[in-house]
């Protein structure tokens, strides 16, 4: 028989996957969701740019698909996966402000398109996720459909390309919001196009249009959703 403590943790145990493209507020959602039920949190697209930037820091031509698989085992990537307090660290440097430079952004695209940048990074969050005792939100691009396939909750969020790069230009403080606009729907093209897991929205995954709500009405919305898999577990 099952002891309280036991069914506490079975309870708890939540493992949720917040999928979608750029400027549709999954990470502000995705950390305040982890914070508010206290789960874990992981950032994938923090990893994707990490990586990028080491190979950019380490002269590994962009362009070139093959010297990128070849050079994807070498930097490790670590991640701090507390929701109040996230953190990104490559070669025990930490990356957290320089992989949000416009030169990192324009690159992770193509890094990230390389199977075996996908396959090393995968592996990651994987582990992560299978050690997370109390379970963990985790936010990207392909978690619902390869990353995580078993995941109790899968959400999809998307909003229109207009109200996504208003988000944007605010959060970068530009504004250009036409600029950012065109940027947003050529990674998002690019992210969505590439053979290798592209961005996609799981069969059994709940899609939210966020472009009509604010940010606290989607934390609430995502919240409720992940009390009633919870409830059921
Ligand atoms: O979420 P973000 O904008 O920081 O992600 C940066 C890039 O990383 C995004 O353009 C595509 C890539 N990415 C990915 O390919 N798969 C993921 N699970 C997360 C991000």
């Amino acid at each position: 028989m099952e002891t309280a403590a036991e069914t506490t943790e079975a309870v708890q145990a939540v493992i949720v996957a917040i999928d979608g493209p750029s400027g549709t507020g999954k990470s502000s959602t995705s950390k305040a969701v982890a914070a508010q039920l206290g789960l874990s949190y992981l950032d994938t697209g923090a990893q994707y740019r990490a990586i990028t930037w080491w190979m950019v820091n380490n002269g590994i031509d962009i362009e070139d698909p093959s010297a990128i698989a070849s050079a994807a085992g070498k930097p490790e990537i670590v991640s701090g996966t507390d929701p109040a307090a996230p953190t990104i660290v490559v070669d025990g440097t930490d990356v957290a402000q320089p992989i949000r430079t416009p030169e990192v952004t324009s690159k992770v695209s193509a890094v990230s398109a390389v199977p075996e940048v996908r396959t090393r990074i995968t592996e990651l969050q994987r582990a992560i996720a299978a050690a997370a005792p109390g379970g963990i939100v985790v936010e990207g691009r392909d978690i619902g459909t390869t990353v995580l396939p078993d995941a109790d909750l899968k959400i999809f969020l998307t909003a229109s390309p207009e109200a996504r790069a208003a988000r944007r230009s605010s959060e970068m403080k530009s504004a250009d919001v036409q600029a950012t606009r065109e940027a947003l729907i050529k990674r998002d093209t690019a992210d969505s196009s590439r053979k290798t897991s592209p961005l996609a929205k799981a069969g059994d995954a709940v899609e939210v249009d966020t472009t009509e709500l604010t940010l606290q009405q989607v934390i609430e919305c995502v919240v409720t959703l992940v009390e009633e898999k919870r409830a059921a577990k």
